[in-house]
């Protein structure tokens, strides 16, 4: 089967809530043989109030029905300007782009049914409407990719596992794909596997606490440690580390989600407490939830992955491969495998997930299934997604 070289943006916010990332890529042929190319990328930051916004309703702050849609469609808005930015910055004419991919903003994510009105019920909300982008850039939308695979009896999540086993897999080498965003994520391609031996499951947090530390110790000022700055200042403190290691979340076996739900507000009091409870200054504090994010990623490769595959290479991406004291935890921990930044194949480290969006639009706009059933635990393949046309031209 042939299909044309296509044109696709993908656009990213993930569970930081720290902007939308842009990536513009060019894609033809089918799985097998589908290849991609990342050709630009760049980031639009969040307007402060609607960050402000998104990180309070995300946490399940109340907010009413009509404020939700409102959020809804105006978030549309802003992730069409980012897409209109991003063509400016790329020097394309939206003309030429064929197809975009839109994640959304994730405002709620459940993943294993839970109890609702008497009912098992599993449920996942991404908001940013796709018929408000297809409308302001001209360009075909494919959003709300997670449902379908709930609908099937899955988690909605992770997806992004499709897209590294196309561009990661390789006949000799097994590789873990790893994802430090706000949570952190890895998908385990083994040497010479096939779709169905992938796996993948969120390993805990990634940056979500560390940021939540910075915000809350700098009052607001600050969203993030740069480059460690912070924690590098900090003195280890291996019992309070010990104490977070004891999360159960870390026992749990794939396939299995995370999010605010559970490393947002709730998580970072006891965190707070945990720091007073161990006479740990702030530094300290913000080094050990750095820490606590390389030893789980490590832990869960010890548990789940090494008894399954031989891994020698790491391939790392998201924000946090800018932290060197995250990458040099797993350097040292991991001494039997290369760790790559996904730059070294192509995909800059903050682009790669806006990448692997444009990439499942495209596989949904050819009509095939770009779940892997063995990451999110669906019953079967689903073509993900829901297609708001461009009006016509
Ligand atoms: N230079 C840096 N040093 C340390 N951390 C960084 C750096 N750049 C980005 N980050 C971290 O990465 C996070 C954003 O990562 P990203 O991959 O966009 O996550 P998400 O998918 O959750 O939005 C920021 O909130 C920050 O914590
Ligand atoms: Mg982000």
């Amino acid at each position: 089967m042939h299909s044309k070289s296509m044109l696709v943006l993908g656009l990213m916010s993930g569970t930081s809530a720290d902007g939308i990332d842009v990536a513009l890529s060019q894609i033809s042929g089918a799985p097998p043989r589908l290849k991609a190319k990342l050709l630009g990328r760049t980031s639009v930051r969040f307007q402060p109030a609607i960050r402000k916004e998104i990180l309070r309703v995300a946490e399940q702050g109340p907010i009413s029905a009509g404020a939700l849609s409102q959020l809804h469609f105006r978030l549309g808005e802003v992730f069409a300007s980012a897409a209109l930015a991003g063509c400016r910055g790329f020097r394309v004419s939206p003309k030429k782009i064929s197809l975009i991919g839109s994640h959304g903003q994730t405002i709620f994510h459940q993943g294993p049914p839970v109890d609702f009105l008497g009912q098992a019920t599993a449920s996942t909300l991404q908001i940013g409407e796709p018929s408000i982008i297809a409308a302001r850039t001209g360009i075909t939308t494919v959003g709300d990719f997670r449902p379908a695979d709930i609908a099937l009896g899955g988690q909605g999540a992770p997806l992004v596992p499709y897209a590294d086993y196309l561009l990661y897999r390789d006949a000799k080498l097994g590789r873990i794909s790893l994802n430090l965003g706000g949570i952190a994520n890895i998908t385990v391609i083994p040497a010479g596997s096939n779709p169905s031996q992938v796996f993948a499951f969120d390993t805990g947090p990634a940056n979500m606490l560390i940021d939540a530390l910075v915000s809350h110790f700098s009052k607001g000022r600050l969203h993030f440690d740069k480059n460690a700055q912070f924690a590098s200042q900090g003195r280890s403190n291996a019992a309070l580390v010990n104490e977070l290691m004891r999360d159960p979340y870390l026992k749990l076996r794939p396939p299995k989600s995370t999010g605010r739900e559970y490393y947002g507000k709730g998580y970072l009091q006891e965190l707070l407490k945990l720091g007073r409870r161990h006479r740990a200054k702030p530094n300290d504090l913000i080094r050990a939830a750095t820490t606590f994010t390389a030893l789980s990623v490590i832990d869960a490769i010890n548990r789940f992955v090494r008894p399954k595959a031989k891994i020698h290479q790491l391939i790392v991406s998201g924000g946090g491969a800018q932290n060197p004291l995250i990458l040099g935890q797993l350097a040292a921990a991991l001494p039997d495998m290369e760790i790559l930044p996904s730059s070294r194949f192509g995909i800059p480290e903050d682009a790669k997930e806006a990448f692997a969006f444009a990439l499942l639009a495209y596989e949904t706009f050819h009509r095939r299934p770009s779940n892997l059933p063995s990451a999110t635990g669906a019953r079967s393949l689903a073509i993900l997604g829901k297609i708001s046309y461009a009006p016509p031209r």
